[in-house]
């Protein structure tokens, strides 16, 4: 059994994924990490009994000859991390979501990848929930007909929670193109998560290649979570990361729910990223993928800035969020930065 050293940059709260991911893998060994903070790289490395820890990831890269590196750092972070990675050559790198703050960073960090033939995979890793996974199966099966609107209800920002809607839209319709973007946003408060601005409220409508329209509601109707309701010509489903509610009209007539039991997904989609090393697989989260969710969400910021219907693909490199925030055409109105996810910052990293 061949086996692959792996290594993870960021040790926060995800990587903790990243690890048990790993570590449920035989073939992958967990030999180094690196993180500029001393407190979460001690404890990282002793929870997981790491042998290396570095507080710079680039001499990780340079030291360790990994074939496997983890992008888990904050999504600034995203682009510069990867490809420092890919310059060093692994055999894949799989990145967290989102896989970039804009368009412009994604192609650099494709490019990265293809140069130095590097697998590049984005962790939206609920494409390996059995849940969703059997949803999948039952869309492609016919059971709710011609799947026409998809109701998903997302916070914190488009960038953090909204891309996994978004691809989950993707993944249960088989992966098809955006052709059209609609969206609004408000943006009164000085928001933040992770560092990079982000709307207080938005709602964005995108129509595929299929002809299903999907709708995103951002801190705008509750419930918030991962799932969605989608409506078809001959049934409903309702999914969340555990179960699927389905009802067929031409069937039953009446709800049945499945919880399908199933790997955990860390692990499934660690398992996957040795199998598309090998050659066997396409990794279902292949950077493609991950970039079609940011291009739809830069897609909604982008109907925001010019008040059209904006067709795919997207020609704006930069954020349009970031575009209007630096040439004033979104003031904030009640000023005072804050970060929604500064609970997560440690040390003097902490800033607001
Ligand atoms: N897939 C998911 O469901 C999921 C869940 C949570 C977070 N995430 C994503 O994972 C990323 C990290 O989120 P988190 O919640 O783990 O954040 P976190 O703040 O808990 O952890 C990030 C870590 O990265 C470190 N870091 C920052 N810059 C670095 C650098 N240059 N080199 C090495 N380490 C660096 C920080 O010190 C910190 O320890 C985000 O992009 C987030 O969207 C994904």
């Amino acid at each position: 059994m061949e086996t692959y050293r792996a290594g993870i940059i960021g040790c926060g709260s995800i990587a903790n994924a990243h690890a048990s991911g790993y570590l449920g893998v035989d073939e992958i060994e967990l030999v180094a990490i690196a993180d500029p903070v001393k407190e979460a790289l001690d404890e990282f490395k002793e929870r997981y009994n790491v042998p290396k820890g570095y507080d710079d990831a680039r001499e990780m890269l340079e030291q360790e000859k990994l074939d496997i590196v983890s992008v888990a750092t904050p999504h600034k972070q995203h682009a510069p991390m990867t490809i420092a990675a890919c310059t060093r050559k692994p055999k894949a790198v799989l990145c967290e979501k989102p896989m970039a703050t804009n368009i412009g960073e994604c192609d650099e960090m494709m490019i990265a990848a293809q140069r130095n033939n590097v697998k590049l995979a984005i962790g939206h890793q609920r494409r390996f929930l059995p849940a969703w996974t059997h949803a999948r199966e039952l869309i492609a099966s016919g059971a709710i007909g011609e799947p026409r609107y998809i109701v998903a209800k997302g916070a914190q920002g488009l960038l953090n929670d909204c891309s996994h809607l978004l691809d989950m839209m993707r993944f249960m319709l088989n992966d098809p193109q955006a052709q059209w973007v609609m969206g609004n946003i408000e943006r009164k408060t000085d928001r933040y998560e992770r560092g990079i601005p982000i709307e207080d409220r938005s709602a964005g409508i995108v129509q595929f290649d299929n002809g299903t329209i999907g709708t995103l509601f951002q801190e705008l109707a509750e419930p918030y979570r991962q799932g969605g309701t989608f409506y078809g010509s001959e049934g409903t489903f309702d999914l969340d990361e555990r179960r699927v509610q389905l009802l067929s009209t031409t069937k039953s007539g009446s709800w049945e729910e499945y919880s399908p039991e199933g790997e955990n997904a860390h692990i499934a989609q660690a398992r996957e990223l040795i199998e598309w090393i090998e050659g066997k697989v396409e990794h279902r989260g292949d950077a493609k993928n991950g970039r079609a969710a940011v291009e739809i969400i830069m897609g909604i910021y982008e109907s925001a800035r010019l008040h059209e219907v904006v067709q795919m693909p997207l020609k704006t490199h930069a954020s349009p969020l970031e575009v209007m925030i630096e040439t004033g055409g979104l003031p904030v109105e009640r000023p005072g930065a804050y970060d929604v996810r500064a609970f997560l910052l440690r040390s003097e990293e902490m800033k607001y």
